[in-house]
């Protein structure tokens, strides 16, 4: 071929891919399946890297690039970037439309709707049609250049067309800037939560702040895997808008390849502004992403210049801000709570408030990140949500003119409050500990754990009766529980014949609990419910799983490096092996049994590279391991199978350098059958 005609066939290629992401991720709508999505993607990367010359930075391989950089440059923004006064009911939206007409002598203003999408405002600027800079709001008129994070957004157009831009009726020379909002959905949001969870890392408190935290991320190959969004509002030119209307510059971007959120509306007057508001309060726990309230727009350009601004925000605009979902309430204390681990997790103790039938007076703040990354303070208001699990979350920190800010900023003490033994923070890691072995929080939360209701189900032996026993040396570890007696329980504080009696009785039923319930309840950094489940099914028994290397402890659902090492680490202690030793002598029967695999994939050995669009990965690799195959971290010869969903990188290109088969989910669930 001609190298123009390769040139030619390149760029057909990219106009087609940035077609189907235009397709899938700006429209939600796409017309190929993943799999042939990837294949034009192969197609155009095995080309270019035939001709690197031919490489054009708007090529859609091109999102993620760039080294890792150690900060941000500053840039300037075109025009000051404003927020927004905000109206809190119904009445004091009546009063900025008062004001309104007042100040532009007129009633026969329209307005435009938007939602006011819960995410971080963005500029990107655009020259001759291709993405130059995307800058972050800052302090409104200086922000940050996050231009490499802002390319990894797959609805953020590279590049636009001179065509496109010419029907949209965007600025002759093509130089303009578009605002808006990034945000993180929520899927991606709990997704990511949970994988940082399970990796031990500090989690989000909102999507929001997770936004934050990855446009200003410094590693864009990060930002690539957290599926972010973006929503243009404005359009500007030479840093004023550019259409005489606000809904004609969103009917503009969106024609010319933007995603403008779809929900937004055209009222011609404050009451049917108002019936916008109350149907998207009632229905906003219905869309895929957070939104806090309503924009409140002056459609006309030239009535908002005549308008004008005060200080920091315009006049001719107005954010409705929704009630809080969860209540609002006020951080008397944080207080640092010593777990089992040694953990020390801050405590907000918050002025009493109910929520769904009970009164919360706390809520865990995590770590320190968590607490960093809200800006939380002692004395701050917060909103407080009781999500599906019992123990209720901060969400955020609110401030308004009711709701001043608290000025006492939380630090974690050097020394634990229970025992005085040093505080701790390794390396990498978000949590405090307390290094002391013996601290008495340790073992307390040791006993408490194991007896609690998921675990040994004893029932009875609350916080009160374990502080006694423990602080009696009565009890020193889990064991001893095994050898209390009666008279033991009747020389404590508030312990009657009968309650001895039912206690003892629940000690004793707890010893034919099955094996994932002592696995969970024997305190194994990083071994929670699910994966004590899946180590009793794979292994069958304790001594099983005592034997156990690392390796074959990686062979377990779910169990990666850190946890099999963790695993190995705690049975290698003689205290914890002779623990065993002294359960089983109670006469606890570790009943377990192993579930048996199917043998469809016996012995075939799987890598899962890329974001699979059906199944989570651990989902997948259950899927194989059901079916009797194993899932390996990296590609070799003796890989079988290289799964490949979208974005694959560097595993999918080993694959194909060694030969190794790849697939995709649907081939994958054909296999398992
Ligand atoms: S207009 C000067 N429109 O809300 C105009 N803002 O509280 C300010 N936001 O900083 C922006 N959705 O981050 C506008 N449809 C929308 C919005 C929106 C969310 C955010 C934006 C802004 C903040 C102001």
């Amino acid at each position: 071929m001609s190298s123009s005609a390769i040139r030619k066939k390149i760029e057909a290629l990219r106009e087609k891919i940035r077609h189907h992401e235009y397709r899938y991720y700006v429209l939600d709508d796409p017309e190929l399946s993943d799999a042939d999505f990837d294949k034009l993607m192969n197609e155009l990367k095995r080309l270019e890297a035939e001709h690197p010359e031919l490489i054009t930075p708007d090529s859609p391989t091109q999102r993620v690039g760039g080294k890792p950089r150690e900060g941000f440059v500053k840039a300037k923004h075109s025009s000051p970037m404003l927020s927004l006064d905000n109206a809190y009911s119904e009445e004091e939206l009546r009063d900025w439309e008062r004001r309104v007409h007042e100040l532009s002598g007129r009633t026969d203003l329209e307005y435009m709707c938007e939602l006011k999408l819960d995410g971080m405002s963005l500029a990107l600027v655009y020259k001759d049609g291709q993405l130059e800079r995307g800058i972050t709001r800052g302090d409104g008129s200086m922000g940050e250049d996050v231009t490499l994070n802002v390319r990894t957004v797959r609805s953020i157009p590279l590049s636009i067309s001179k065509d496109k831009l010419k029907k949209a009726g965007i600025p002759a020379d093509f130089n303009f800037e578009v605002r808006g909002e990034m945000l993180m959905p929520l899927a991606a949001f709990r997704k990511m939560n949970e994988e940082r969870e399970k990796q031990g890392l500090a989690t989000f408190a909102n999507p929001r702040n997770f936004t934050a935290g990855t446009v200003r991320q410094l590693e864009p190959s990060i930002t690539a895997q957290r599926r972010m969004d973006y929503f243009a509002y404005f359009l500007l030119k030479d840093g004023r808008t550019f259409f005489d209307r606000q809904s004609k510059t969103m009917d503009a971007m969106e024609s010319a390849g933007f995603k403008v959120n779809p929900h937004r509306k055209l009222a011609k007057n404050l009451d049917e502004v108002w019936k916008f508001i109350q149907s998207w309060e009632a229905k906003r726990e219905s869309l895929p992403y957070e939104i806090d309230g309503i924009v409140i727009k002056v459609d006309r350009t030239s009535w908002q210049r005549e308008l004008g601004f005060t200080g920091k925000a315009p006049r001719w605009a107005i954010a409705y801000k929704f009630a809080a979902r969860g209540a609002v309430t006020q951080i008397e204390d944080i207080v640092p709570q010593v777990g089992r681990t040694g953990k020390l997790t801050p405590v907000a103790w918050l002025k009493p408030v109910p929520i769904g039938g009970t009164t919360v007076s706390r809520a865990t703040l995590h770590n320190m990140d968590f607490i960093e990354q809200l800006g939380v303070k002692i004395g701050d208001w917060v909103e407080v949500e009781r999500g599906g699990d019992v123990i209720p979350k901060v969400v955020k920190v609110v401030e308004d003119k009711d709701h001043p800010r608290g000025h006492k900023q939380f630090e974690m003490p050097e020394h634990c409050p229970v025992c005085g033994g040093n505080v701790v923070r390794t390396e990498g890691e978000a949590d405090h500990r307390c290094v002391n072995a013996n601290c008495p929080a340790k073992l307390q939360g040791t006993i408490l754990h194991f007896a609690s209701r998921h675990v040994m189900n004893i029932d009875g032996l609350g916080e009160a009766l374990v502080n006694q026993l423990t602080e009696r040396g009565l009890v020193k570890n889990v064991a001893d529980l095994y050898k209390l007696t009666k008279a033991d329980l009747l020389g404590l504080e508030r312990m009657g014949e009968k309650s001895a009696e039912n206690v003892l009785s629940e000690i004793e039923a707890s010893k034919k609990l099955p094996l994932e319930r002592v696995i969970y309840g024997l305190g194994i950094r990083m071994v929670g419910e699910r994966t004590a489940q899946f180590l009793a099914e794979h292994f069958g028994s304790l001594d099983a799983i005592m034997k156990a290397s690392a390796e074959e402890l990686e062979e377990v659902n779910e169990v990666g490096p850190r946890i099999a090492e963790s695993i190995v680490e705690f049975f290698a202690d003689e205290h914890n092996r002779k623990l065993v030793g002294d359960l089983r002598k109670a006469g606890l029967t570790f009943a377990g049994q192993k579930k048996e695999k199917g043998t469809k994939l016996a012995g075939k050995i799987f890598v899962l590279t890329g974001t699979l669009a059906r199944h989570t990965r651990d989902e997948a690799k259950e899927m194989i391991e059901n079916a009797g195959g194993r899932v390996s971290g990296s590609v070799s010869k003796k890989t079988d199978y290289v799964v490949a969903g979208s974005d694959a990188g560097s595993k999918l290109d080993k694959a194909r350098e060694l030969g190794v088969s790849v697939i995709g989910e649907e081939e994958l669930e054909k296999l398992v059958g």
